[in-house]
């Protein structure tokens, strides 16, 4: 069952993610964390930044896995999830780089660096706490309505929805790359825990479908229905179909 976590709104949406990752890297420092893109996280690793900052919170011996990449965009292209990544997080607190898993979309064998990234995951024992959004058709990573519950790390073509909700990132929507690589929805079900975070009104649609309706890969989400440890934490707008 889907736990669900209901505050005010987007800060503290960020910061009680935050505190949840705060005390899974202090009760096991070599924890693996698995980390979302897209503009939710954003106050999230804002607030563990402060918190390595401020508090000396380290972060030295976690291992980092990434949901997803866009296939064709160079590790410092602006709207790549690596440069992403190091932008917001990881280049403000101490984890080690060679600890750093992301997707490579700029492999020449593309087949082959998504069974090296699932080797890699099983090579780390697993990711502990896995961090997830979620679409306005209710995808996690990459994975859009349709995506098989036993999919894995694959190449998938993103939906015309994604690629417009995204668009405003690019300068146009031909620039959106058409493909990306994403953990398939079985590599995300093997975390042992999830923390889904989604703010605003945009988001309650696919919420209410993911918690309410009868699971199917219609709504990637709503496989989390069968997590044994998966919190939801959104904000009242998010909750407003629930
Ligand atoms: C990003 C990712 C996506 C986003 C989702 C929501 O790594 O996997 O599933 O979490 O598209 O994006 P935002 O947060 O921008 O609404």
């Amino acid at each position: 069952m889907i736990k669900v976590l209901v505050v005010r709104n987007y800060e503290e949406v960020s910061l009680e993610a935050a505190l949840r990752i705060a005390e899974t890297v202090k009760s096991k420092p070599d924890a693996v964390l698995g980390f979302a893109t897209g503009s939710t996280p954003i106050g999230c690793y804002r607030e563990l930044v402060r918190m390595h900052r401020m508090e000396g919170l380290s972060f030295s011996r976690i291992s980092t896995f990434n949901l997803d990449e866009y296939v064709g965009l160079a590790p410092d292209h602006s709207q790549s999830y690596h440069y992403y990544m190091f932008q917001n997080l990881f280049n403000h607190i101490d984890v080690k780089r060679g600890n750093i898993h992301i997707p490579n979309g700029m492999a020449k064998d593309l087949e082959e660096e998504c069974v090296r990234y699932e080797d890699a995951i099983k090579q780390a024992d697993g990711i502990d706490l896995q961090l997830l959004g979620i679409g306005r058709n209710g995808h996690i990573g990459f994975n859009e309505p349709g995506s098989p519950f036993d999919s894995r790390t694959r190449v998938v073509k993103l939906s015309e929805q994604t690629r417009m909700d995204n668009a405003r990132f690019f300068k146009s929507l031909d620039e959106v790359p058409m493909y990306a690589i994403t953990m398939g929805i079985a590599t995300i079900m093997e975390a042992k825990r999830i923390i889904l975070l989604a703010s605003g009104e945009a988001k309650a649609e696919a919420i209410a479908k993911a918690i309410k309706e009868p699971k199917t890969v219609m709504v990637p989400a709503s496989v989390l229905q069968d997590h044994s440890d998966c919190l939801f934490i959104i904000d009242k707008k998010a909750a407003l179909l629930l």
